[in-house]
């Protein structure tokens, strides 16, 4: 149980890592926060109006995810990679150094399940890209890409993952509240344009 509890707080670390704001700051960008949605994830860093600082952003956030997982998988086996990999997404969610106000867990989640479970990981990076291609709505790409991720893993037959992805994407609608309340009142923007 020590060992879980250790790379629990390890994965939450290295999950609170507000890469958003790091890149918009050492890009000399405007604060993510201060504009858009307020929210400090890949989508609202691209409303700076840079795509390059938007992609660092979302590779960075779902690198720190999927790294979480490798590295407690190597030193101590997959129970240790799944509470890692929750942990560092309910990190990126509510960073204790931003008084818990994090983003909305969209790149580490993905990030998480590339490492835990590829095969799922990719289906799921898939119905995201197709969701936001054909929508242009990125929460939307988003909240379908979190409720396939369950089915994926029934039509896979990995019932070991069933728990920890179901937690995540219970936890990733939780934090979109704004925007499907956006999306119920027709206001969601697309992408590129400030909500
Ligand atoms: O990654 C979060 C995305 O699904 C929505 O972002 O800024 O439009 O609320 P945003």
């Amino acid at each position: 149980l020590a060992v879980l509890l250790l790379w629990g707080l390890l994965g939450y670390v290295a999950g609170s890592v507000p890469f958003g704001l790091v890149v918009t700051r050492a890009m000399g960008l405007v604060d993510p926060r201060s504009i858009g949605s307020g929210n400090i994830g890949a989508t609202n860093v691209l409303r700076t109006g840079s795509k390059s600082a938007g992609a660092l952003t979302l590779i960075l956030d779902a690198v720190k995810g999927a790294l979480a997982v490798l590295a407690a998988r190597l030193a101590a086996g997959e129970d240790a990679a799944q509470v890692a990999g929750l942990l560092a997404f309910v990190g990126h969610c509510y960073p204790a150094w931003l008084r818990f106000r994090g983003g909305k867990g969209v790149a580490t989640f993905l990030g998480v399940l590339l490492a835990l479970i590829w095969p799922v990981g990719l289906l799921t990076c898939a119905t995201w890209i197709a969701g936001v291609a054909l929508t242009r709505v990125s929460s939307v790409g988003a909240l379908a890409a979190a409720a396939s991720s369950t089915i994926w893993m029934v039509f896979l037959g990995r019932g070991d993952v069933l728990l920890i992805g179901i937690a995540m994407t219970l936890l990733l609608y939780w934090r979109h509240r704004q925007n499907l309340a956006r999306l119920r009142a027709g206001t969601e923007p697309r992408l590129g344009r400030k909500p």
